[in-house]
């Protein structure tokens, strides 16, 4: 099939509506821990297969490719939405306008979709000056909207009340293992998106659960695509990273079928309280 027939035959992915009246893809690829070159070849793969939500950061260093790859795919840049991510040591009003700066000019456009905190540093201490800076980036224009990474409530609570706002999403780690519930029951009563890192499970065994399979079977899917389901109906917005074309298909197939109340029931037991990562965002500095 030529690329321009893929395209056609790939349906739209539904979207959430967040608090700041933009519009999300329900689902992403993830590009840690793609490289420049992979990531330069992969990403026409992932648009022309129907993606519209990329996900990047500059600690994976690989803006110049998810870049260079949007352009390859020849699909226009308002088709797409983009997000990427502030490191730590560029936290602090007047570092994070220069970061972004050059993530821009890396990504090759004049603005992000989503511009995230990757981390909040507690121990540097200067989140909040960061976020207050991003709140004026965003008013500027370059970047549609603002959020953070890894935040817990203690965190968020603190934006809004130096700031006077929150953020529209908090990216996090969480797939069935560790369902992160008190988070995102915060988050609902704050109109804050979830958005999963590691949906999968990265760094768990919880795609080889003997109960996901029993479910895969049932439902004529694979255990990735149970999984990815349950995140759809939880209302979370996974991001699943694959460097496999025919994954990137298989993951993004999750929008017209069903898991039965009983199934989600049965998803819900697998949470451990178990993180596969292990970083406590009370602790864990990330540079
Ligand atoms: N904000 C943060 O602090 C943070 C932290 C970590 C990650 N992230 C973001 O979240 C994204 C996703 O998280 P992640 O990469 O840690 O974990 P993940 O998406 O849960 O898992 C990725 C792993 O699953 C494999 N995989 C993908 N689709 C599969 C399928 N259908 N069947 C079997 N295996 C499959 C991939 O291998 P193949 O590539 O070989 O398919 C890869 O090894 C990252 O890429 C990154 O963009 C953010």
């Amino acid at each position: 099939m030529s690329d321009k027939k893929l395209e056609d035959a790939v349906p739209d992915v539904p979207r959430h509506v967040l608090r700041d009246g933009t519009k999300i893809p329900q689902l992403g690829l993830g590009t840690y821990p793609m490289d420049d070159a992979e990531a330069e070849a992969l990403i026409p793969e992932a648009l022309w297969r129907g993606y519209r939500l990329v996900d990047t950061a500059v600690n994976y260093g690989n803006e110049l490719g998810v870049g260079r790859g949007i352009k390859a795919s020849e699909i226009t840049r308002d088709e797409i939405f983009l997000t990427t991510k502030l490191p730590g040591r560029d936290h602090g009003t007047d570092s994070v306008r220069r970061s972004l700066e050059g993530s821009l000019e890396r990504l090759g456009t004049d603005y992000v979709d989503l511009y995230l905190i990757h981390w909040p540093n507690p121990g540097v201490d200067r989140y909040v000056e960061t976020w207050q800076t991003m709140i004026e980036l965003r008013d500027q224009g370059l970047v549609r909207s603002i959020g953070v990474s890894n935040f817990l409530p203690e965190h968020l609570l603190r934006l809004e009340r130096e700031t006077g706002e929150m953020p529209v999403i908090n990216q996090v780690e969480l797939h069935p293992q560790y369902q992160q519930e008190l988070l995102r029951e915060f988050h609902a009563e704050h109109k804050i998106v979830t958005e999963a890192w590691s949906p999968l499970g990265r760094k768990t065994d919880i795609l080889q659960h003997e109960w996901i399979a029993d479910i895969a079977r049932k439902v004529g899917r694979t255990p990735a695509q149970v999984m990815l389901r349950w995140h759809i109906q939880s209302n979370i917005l996974p991001i699943p990273k694959t460097s496999n074309v025919t994954r990137m298909a298989e993951n993004l197939d999750v929008f017209d079928w069903d898991l039965t109340d009983e199934q989600m029931k049965r998803m819900k037991m697998l949470h451990t309280g178990l993180s596969g990562s292990g970083f406590d965002p009370r602790e864990h500095e990330e540079l």
